[in-house]
């Protein structure tokens, strides 16, 4: 089932000086499978708007349905928590325990599973995020790589089976390695999880994963594109103050040198057919 978002609305602390609408009337859906993007610039909601996905931010004003969980009704907190795994920024700051293990299997006895079906999931968990759990299992996290703590922070959510996964920048602060690695990480995730909503400031892992965009600005939707539709789109993607993909921004030169080249492209593999089928050398 989709995640129904309908009027929207998050201010913080109102009523005071400091009040902050951070939502302003978002109305869109995610529909099962997806691979969604949010993007917009520095304080545009996007954190605000996903911390809503898991329950963390209470709903303020207006609807949010994700899967059969009504959001305006009283829920089950703890099944919502395990449906929607939520990857925070720099999610390796928030591991604690003194082994990986122990680390990864928290969720998982917290939802009170038998001691075997932890150790099972654990295990399943590690070696999905591409780590060998003999080696790692006993390990402190503390003393891994910042990109392995990553993952093991990311094993500790996919312990959940989460249905849905949300991650807020899981690439911020890599090395270009590390950032391929992590994205490669996340797609063959979707198996698992078949339907994953990213937010990233980086709009070549957008075009390159996303099958649907929001874009938000000061709060308020601008709309939700397909990745071809939102880099044709030069003038509001300057308005936003943001890249276009280096792709789509290499078929838009090519076109101001007077190539007939679609500027929405963004993959890299059209491009070439493109330019080939331009040079005819098909
Ligand atoms: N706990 C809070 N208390 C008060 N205001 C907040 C709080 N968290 C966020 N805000 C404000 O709400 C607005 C939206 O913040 P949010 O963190 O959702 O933006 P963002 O799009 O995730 O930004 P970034 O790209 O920097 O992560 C900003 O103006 C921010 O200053
Ligand atoms: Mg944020």
């Amino acid at each position: 089932m989709p995640i129904v978002l309908q009027n929207l609305t998050y201010i913080y602390s109102p009523g005071t000086p400091f009040e902050r609408k951070a939502l302003d009337d978002i109305t869109f859906t995610i529909d099962d499978g997806d691979f969604f993007g949010i993007i917009g610039h520095t304080g545009s909601g996007k954190s605000t708007l996903i911390s809503h996905f898991n329950g963390l931010t209470k709903l303020m004003s207006g609807k949010l349905t994700v899967d059969e969980f009504d959001l305006s009704k009283k829920y089950d907190y703890k099944s919502l928590r395990s449906r929607v795994g939520m990857v925070f920024q720099y999610p390796e700051y928030q591991l604690f325990d003194e082994t990986v293990k122990k680390d990864v299997g928290f969720g998982p006895r917290n939802l009170g599973l038998a001691d075997d079906e932890i150790e099972f999931r654990v295990k399943e968990a590690i070696e999905l995020v591409g780590l060998n759990y003999y080696e790692i299992a006993e390990r402190s996290p503390f003393e891994l790589s910042g990109g392995q703590m990553r993952r093991v922070a990311l094993a500790g959510v996919l312990a959940m089976k989460p249905k849905i996964l949300v991650l807020d920048e899981p690439t911020a602060g890599l090395d270009p390695r590390g950032k391929r690695e992590i994205l490669s990480l996340i797609r063959s995730i979707k198996k698992e999880c078949p339907t994953i909503i990213m937010i990233s400031h980086n709009m070549d892992e957008i075009a390159e994963n996303c099958n649907k965009i929001a874009v938000l600005s000061e709060g308020k939707l601008k709309g939700v594109f397909r990745p071809d539709e939102l880099f044709r789109q030069t003038e509001l993607i300057k308005s936003l103050n943001m890249e276009l993909p280096t792709v789509t921004y290499l078929a838009t030169q090519l076109n101001a040198r007077g190539y007939d080249i679609d500027k929405g492209i963004t993959d890299v593999d059209v491009l070439v057919k493109e330019i080939a089928r331009i040079k005819g050398v098909e």
